[in-house]
Formats: structure tokens, sequence, C-alpha cells
């Protein structure tokens, strides 16, 4: 499937942010670990949650839809290996492993798939879980995980893995003991899975900071939660705004959350005003070039790094962008010079963006998830008719992207 845009309409107007895609994956993997019912409220709707959705019925859970919400019975899980093929699918699979691990004491799983935006290995989650007491083999490209009993204990990090850090927390929450994550990653994802569990009878303290404790308990309740909005997918539309010299304000959003875009937004020429649930944002004619360098939160989010890439390349000046957290994350540079943009690699990990005076619509591919959100938000910007290729990438992670736009003046049509 094509999104086809005709570029150049200013957007203008409100729409609502969905639930948070990197929120839902874990906390839905976390659901087996009660035993129980969950009620989860504000999922997105989109391919990943559905892949995770055939994963907890693979294992045995029963689940039920109903709009953005969805109920797991985990009482009747019965299997503990997760499918090669839905872990190649999906990278974020692998927090089942976890989740299993925390409430069987075994997972078996292969090495995950995802976005091609270059290495993802898992060590850091497999010598957590190893410190924790987990027996890990590999045979055949599969990871063999078993324990008799996990028993808390400390474990620092070597770089604040969100995924590591989700997986550990779900292993250490039914563990005997206490667990001390030190350089725990901070993301706002990571405090949502923490508040989810802590609601379901777990102790866990200090998530939104570096070091996390992990107090283990013997049992969990069934509970109903509400997923936080997705930061990215607020980050998006306002970048949409923003190139488009649009005014927009967005609904469902926790504006601490994006913090870090909204200051580069702001320095690019931005007028933002920020309430509890809403952000406004009034673009200037032309937005100013910035640099902006990718960090682990509260620094600027690599989920973000092609977005505002592609916002920028018609701005005043020449901006530059590092990648610090992905090897591979600027494969979209290549659609984006198609469509006229002037940029080029700097060093391994840099890009050098020189603001041009218009682009114009071409066929291009979505690279990878947030790659194809790049490729619509410099469509939007572009004189004439912009094709984006590939778009199952972009409908991984984005409830509705065109209509979402389109209720803002775009004009997005899917082939
Ligand atoms: C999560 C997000 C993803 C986001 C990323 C960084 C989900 C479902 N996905 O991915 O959208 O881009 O956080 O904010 O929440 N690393 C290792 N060894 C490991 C694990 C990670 O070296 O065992 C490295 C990775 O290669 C990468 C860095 O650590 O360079 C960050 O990865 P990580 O924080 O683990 O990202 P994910 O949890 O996979």
């Amino acid at each position: 499937m094509k999104y086809i845009i005709e570029g150049g309409n200013k957007l203008e107007g409100t729409v609502e942010v969905s639930g948070s895609k990197n929120a839902s994956l874990p906390i839905l993997a976390a659901s087996i670990l009660n035993g129980k019912t969950t009620k989860l409220y504000n999922i997105p709707n989109i391919s990943d949650t559905q892949t995770t959705r055939k994963i907890l019925e693979l294992l045995g859970c029963k689940v039920t839809k109903k709009g953005n919400k969805i109920i797991i019975d985990s009482s009747t899980v019965t299997e503990k290996e997760i499918p090669e093929e839905l872990m190649k699918k999906m990278r974020s699979s692998v927090v089942f492993a976890g989740a299993l691990i925390g409430r069987f004491k075994e997972a078996t799983f292969s090495y995950p798939g995802g976005c091609d935006i270059g290495s993802r290995p898992i060590d850091l989650h497999l010598a957590g879980l190893k410190k924790l007491g987990v027996n890990i083999e590999t045979e055949a490209g599969y990871i063999i995980c078993k324990c008799d009993e996990l028993i808390g204990t400390d474990i620092h990090l070597d770089f604040p893995s969100v995924g590591a850090t989700e997986n550990i927390i779900m292993a250490a929450v039914l563990a005997t003991g206490e667990t001390v994550i030190h350089n725990a990653a901070m993301e706002p994802e990571v405090q949502d899975l923490a508040n989810f569990l802590n609601k379901m009878g777990a102790k866990i303290e200090g998530s939104g900071t570096n070091r996390i404790v992990i107090n283990g308990v013997k049992d969990l309740k069934g509970i109903g939660y509400n997923i936080m909005p997705d930061r990215i997918e607020a980050g998006t539309l306002l970048c949409a705004g923003a190139i488009t010299g649009g005014k927009i304000k967005l609904k469902n959003v926790v504006p601490e959350h994006i913090t870090p875009i909204l200051h580069k937004l702001q320095e690019a020429g931005c007028e933002i005003k920020t309430e509890k649930n809403s952000i406004y944002l009034e673009a200037p004619k032309k937005l100013k070039a910035i640099d902006v360098k990718t960090m682990p939160y509260p620094g600027f989010p690599t989920d973000m790094q092609s977005v505002l890439g592609a916002t920028l390349v018609t701005a005043k000046g020449t901006s530059l962008i590092v990648e610090n957290i992905f090897e591979n994350r600027f494969k979209y540079v290549n659609g984006l010079n198609k469509m006229g943009a002037k940029i080029s690699l700097v060093g391994t990990n840099g890009i050098a963006i020189k603001g041009v005076k218009k682009l114009s619509g071409s066929e291009v591919d979505s690279t990878d998830l947030r790659g194809g959100a790049a490729m619509i938000i410099a469509g939007l910007a572009s004189k004439g008719k912009t094709k984006v290729d590939n778009i199952a990438h972009i409908l991984r992670g984005y409830v509705d992207i065109d209509k979402k736009l389109n209720s803002l003046g775009a004009k997005i049509t899917k082939e």
C-alpha cells in the first residue's frame, strides 16, 4: 500500500493523540504476570499491538477487544515459547521473555526482529536475567531460559536500554527479595509499565530515575489501566504543523513527556503553549535551522530524529543532526534528497541539512517506521504529489495518520 500526498496545505485545527505504542507493548506482555484478568484502555489500533495480541493468544491467553479497550485473561496460559515468525516481526516481542520468566520461571524465544536501523543486540536483557538466576542456553537459533527461583540482585546496565530495563522489571516483580537496576532507562514508557505493575500490587520504586528498586511480591491482582499518550505520535503531528507553517492543537498529550521536542521546535521558530493535556503550536512562515543530538530520555528521542530531520529540510540555514542511539538511522535521507533536499552525511553518525527553498513530490520509500513518517512530513510541504511506498512500516506505529492529518487540512489518500 501507498500514501499519495498532495502537498502545500497549511495544517490547522485540533487533533487527538492516540495511546502509546511503546507503552502498550510491554504492558500487554506484562498482563501475563498476574494470571488473572487485565483491562487495558487507550491501546492504539496498529499492527504492532495486533501482533502482540497474537502472541498473547498463542501463549494461551483469552483476549477480547472492543475499540481501544483490550481485556486479557492470562489464567489460561500454557505455552512458554514465542514462535520465531512473531519474534522476527516485532523487536519488542522480546519483552515477553521477562513476563514469562517472571510468572513461570521459563521462556523460549529467538532473536527479535524489528526496524532495519542497525544491529540491535539483546545482550543487556540476557545479562540482567542471568543475574536474577536464570540459566540461558541457545539451541538452533532459540534462546532457552529456565530457573528454579528468581532471586533479587543488583544489576548495572552498561547502557540505559529501554527494553532491558522493562524485561528486568517484569522478571523481578515476583522474585524473592530486592532487585536494584542501576543506570536504568528513564523513558516515560518505563514509568507507565511500573505504574501499571504497581497498580497490580508490585513494589517498584524509582521509575523515571536511573535507579529502580523492585521488591518482589508473592501475587499480583487483576486490574484496569489507561495507557499513556504516544509522545512520538504527538511530536510527529507537531512537526507536520511546523513544516506547513500551520497552527495546530494536540489533545490527549502529556507536555512534560515531549519537553525536548518542544524546545527544539521553539528554537526553530515555533510558538508553543502548553496546558495540562494539550499543546498549541503556531509555526512561522519559515523555520530556522537548528542542531539536534539524540540521547536517552530526557534527551531528544531517537524516534523523532528522522521526523525532525524532514521538518528541517526547508528551514533557513544548515541544521546538524547527530544520532547517538542507533547505528543506522539515516536511510530515510535518500528519499528526502530525491524530493530536492540537500542532506549530506557527516562522519559516521551525523547529517548536515542545508535548507532548500522548496521540495518537489516524488515516489519515495518508507525505509522503516519513523523513516516512513519522515516521508509523510516532507510530502506535506512538497510541490505536487508524493507517493510513499511500503507503508506497512508506518502502520506498525501510527493510528490513522492519514485521517488525522487530513482532519487538519492535508490531502492524503491510500492506494
Ligand atoms: C525502545 C523503543 C524504540 C526506541 C528505543 C530507544 C519500544 C518498543 N521501542 O527500543 O522505539 O527507539 O527504545 O529509545 O519501546 N542495546 C544493546 N544491548 C541490549 C539492548 C540495547 O547494546 O541488550 C543498545 C541498542 O543497540 C541501542 C541502544 O542500546 O543502540 C538503545 O536500545 P534500547 O533502549 O534497548 O531500545 P529498545 O528497547 O529496543
